[in-house]
């Protein structure tokens, strides 16, 4: 019998990662009322926007009105993802507890997605991860594409590794690892976790999954059995990066809850009220959402 952990922590991407990839404009009003009830879950962080150009990302241009309208659970840490200093300095008006950094391991999807080289990508972050821990925010560094990129195929963890290094350097709390295109299978999770492991403590790493080909799950399992318990999904399978073709959304966070919850693992959320800001939001862009767990309590209700 596999010995799991007690608890595992989960941040909710949904109000980013979900919708930064939506053709479909969500009202701010439906944005902020939705943050709410994902505030009330017994979830500990949100990622309630992003701090990126609004040529961009369109879906979010309505970030800093969104920072100043959304209640704040004194439980719950607030973040945001932030490209550099213009961006830091609107998530500090709207009011974040946490800024999330971010660039790509892979060469071709830093320049696609943030319009730079990975080298000139450092000195920005350096400047937002500073000025941001200077005013007292917990700063993740997110690295994308950790095992493959749209443009360049199969990524090397010892790249992953050098760009994860180079961020924590510069100040980053923690490491999200994103597997973008959502293409690893538990092998190259193995694989990177070995090297990642070999370097930084688990309560370091954070897992951000997206599940294009349904692996999500699996690859959770396994990051597990490495003893990693923080783990990034999203409200219903929402969420794609507009710049990584074929990029489907994250993984359920309802799925994850009834994984969890099924092993025996906490999570404090209340399962329930994740099922109903699923539907909620499933409403407001009419159409339904990739979760499994979501779909069936469709089909019972
Ligand atoms: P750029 O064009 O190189 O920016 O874009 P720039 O610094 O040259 O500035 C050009 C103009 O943009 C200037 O205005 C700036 O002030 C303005 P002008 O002087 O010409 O009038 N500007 C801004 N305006 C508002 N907010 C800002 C901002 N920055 C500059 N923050 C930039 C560079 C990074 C801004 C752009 O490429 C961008 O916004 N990219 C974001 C792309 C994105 O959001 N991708 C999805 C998120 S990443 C993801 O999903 C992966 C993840 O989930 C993990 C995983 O799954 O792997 C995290
Ligand atoms: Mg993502």
């Amino acid at each position: 019998m596999r010995h799991w952990p007690k608890k595992v922590r989960i941040k909710e991407v949904g109000p980013r990662d979900g919708l930064q990839n939506e053709t479909n404009w969500v009202h701010t009003g439906d944005k902020v009322a939705w943050i709410n009830m994902l505030s009330e879950s017994g979830v500990k962080e949100i990622e309630y926007s992003s701090f990126v150009h609004p040529n961009w990302v369109p879906a979010l241009s309505d970030a800093r009105e969104v920072g100043k309208r959304i209640n704040r659970n004194p439980n719950v840490r607030y973040s945001a993802l932030v490209p550099n200093r213009k961006g830091l300095e609107h998530a500090l008006e709207a009011g974040i507890d946490g800024a999330s950094v971010f660039m790509s391991a892979s060469e071709s999807h830093n320049k696609n997605n943030i319009n730079k080289s990975i080298t000139a990508t450092y000195p920005i972050l350096k400047e937002v991860i500073h000025e941001a821990k200077a005013t007292g925010k917990h700063v993740t560094g997110y690295v994308s594409t950790v095992f493959d990129c749209p443009y360049e195929g199969k990524i090397s963890p010892e790249q992953v590794l050098c760009v994860c290094d180079k961020l924590y350097a510069l100040g980053v709390d923690d490491l999200s690892l994103g597997d973008t295109i959502g293409t690893a299978v538990p092998s190259q999770v193995e694989e990177l976790l070995e090297t990642m492991l070999a370097y930084y403590p688990q309560e370091k790493i954070i897992m951000h999954y997206h599940n294009t080909r349904g692996m999500a799950i699996a690859n959770i399992m396994t990051s597990m059995e490495y003893g990693v318990t923080r783990f990034d999904s999203s409200v219903g399978g929402l969420g794609g990066c507009p710049y990584a073709p074929g990029a489907a959304g994250n993984v359920a966070t309802n799925d994850v809850l009834y994984l969890m919850h099924g092993l025996g693992i906490n999570t404090g959320i209340d399962e329930n009220k994740l099922k109903k800001a699923g539907f909620f939001i499933q409403n407001k862009l009419g159409k339904q959402l990739p979760s499994n767990s979501l779909a069936y309590a469709a089909s019972q209700a």
